[in-house]
């Protein structure tokens, strides 16, 4: 069963006994370490079979000991000895590579959170699926390089594919309010980041650590500047699209400044069922680690009289010009989402180091796509080598366009 249908059913993802075994890949990172703070506080109900990283070994080992895991792993083999001894004494297995990355995600747990950063992560992550288990997906790269094959392999092997997403956590939950037929509209709220105020102009302009500042949420670097630019939505978008098979014109977004409201389900007779909290991912990964069910969760409760009010404008395509980019790839469909994802990735490194104007992120991002839509490369990946192979190419494709947009973003 695949989050396409979410309608709720006992789940197989919990032992007789109660226990769910679960694995944790990129256990170091933002979305990792709430899901470690949720199952230190789940008092014994889960069994940790794995839990990954980089190259963060010290951290990683730290977090085996406490949630006494069976097995940690570091992709970087340059950290291999720093975990080994990290974790010397403790009886937890250690190993490096790619490949045991992969082995992590094939031990046997039933529960497995996906949140491995980029690209790198798609492979374990089809690993975990491919043993039809239960896949908590935080890595927006399998649905956004790979969307279509991802979503195949899980339902070929009977994965469930829950989103921890805030918005696609929200629509999900929406979704059990009425049948898939009667859905309308499916509307991904947006903060509108640090720069929704700002002109055109001034955004040109923008300066690293601005760009840096979110209103509401704290995530890594790479996420937050996706906000200012509003590419995040456009990932959102197209991750919306292959998680609840829904055709891209039934997708809207909406600015919501106050990040309450994560997203939005309409239906035909007019009913929008929506589902609010705190901006805190605990409250989505909780929603995962439960699922069917529910768990006390240890994020702020929401206070709607505190708030006071919640406002939302429409978004403005000319002042962000990576929505209607995201509409274009979301037309095009087959590859375009994974050139765009891998010209994003190469513009906001690009940005962070000081290479490109904050206005030539969507600039590079444009002609890479208009690049690889002249070589014809923009057909409907396969397998997953195929999306790699496509991402690769777009990468290539958007360095070398890269001097010519940088000379005109500043
Ligand atoms: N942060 C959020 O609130 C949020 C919300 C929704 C979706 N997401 C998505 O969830 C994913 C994770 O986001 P995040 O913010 O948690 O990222 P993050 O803080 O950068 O953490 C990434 C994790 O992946 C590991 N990792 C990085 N490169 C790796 C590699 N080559 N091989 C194996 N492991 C690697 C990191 O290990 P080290 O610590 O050793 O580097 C870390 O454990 C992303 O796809 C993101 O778009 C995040």
């Amino acid at each position: 069963m695949q989050v396409t249908n979410p309608e709720l059913r006992p789940s197989g993802a919990r032992s007789s006994s109660g226990i769910r075994t679960v694995t944790v890949l990129g256990a170091t990172g933002s979305v990792g370490t709430s899901t470690v703070d949720l199952l230190k506080r789940g008092n014994g109900q889960y069994r940790v079979e794995a839990v990954t990283a980089h190259k963060n070994a010290v951290q990683l080992a730290q977090i085996a000991r406490d949630l006494k895991a069976c097995f940690a792993v570091v992709a970087d083999p340059s950290a291999y000895a720093e975990l080994k001894d990290a974790l010397s004494g403790s009886g937890i297995e250690a190993a490096s590579g790619e490949a045991a990355v992969i082995e992590a995600a094939e031990r046997p747990a039933n529960w497995v959170m996906a949140a491995v950063s980029g690209s790198v992560g798609l492979k374990p992550t089809l690993a975990a699926a491919k043993r039809g288990v239960t896949v908590a997906l935080a890595n927006k790269e399998c649905l956004v390089c790979a969307g279509g094959v991802f979503m195949r392999a899980a339902a070929a092997y009977g994965a469930t594919v829950l989103p921890v997403d805030s918005e696609h956590n929200a629509i999900f939950q929406a979704l059990t309010a009425g049948p898939r037929e009667d859905v309308s509209r499916i509307v991904i709220t947006a903060s509108g980041g640090p720069f929704r105020t700002w002109s055109r102009e001034a955004m040109r302009g923008a300066k690293l650590e601005q760009a840096l500042k979110h209103p509401n949420w704290s995530m890594g670097p790479k996420i937050t500047i996706d906000s200012a630019t509003m590419f995040n939505k456009v990932l959102e978008l197209v991750e919306a699209h292959h998680l609840f098979a829904v055709e891209p014109e039934k997708l809207a977004v909406l600015v919501h400044p106050q990040s309450i409201i994560h997203g939005m389900v309409e239906y035909r007779d007019g009913s929008v069922i929506a589902q609010l909290g705190s901006p805190d991912m605990r409250i989505p990964i909780a929603h995962c680690l439960a699922w069917p069910r529910r768990i006390d969760g240890p994020a702020a409760k929401l206070d709607l009289a505190k708030i006071g009010s919640l406002t939302f404008e429409a978004p403005d395509m000319e002042r962000f010009p990576a929505l209607a980019l995201g509409r274009r790839v979301l037309e095009t469909g087959g590859a375009a989402p994974t050139v765009l994802n891998a010209a994003n990735e190469v513009a906001v490194a690009a940005f962070i180091g000081g290479r490109i104007g904050f206005g030539g992120i969507a600039d590079l991002v444009g002609a890479t796509l208009d690049a690889a839509e002249r070589r014809n490369a923009t057909a409907e990946p396969q397998d997953i080598d195929e999306a790699l192979a496509v991402d690769h190419m777009a990468r290539s494709l958007a360095h070398d366009l890269l001097p010519e947009i940088a000379a005109k973003s500043f």
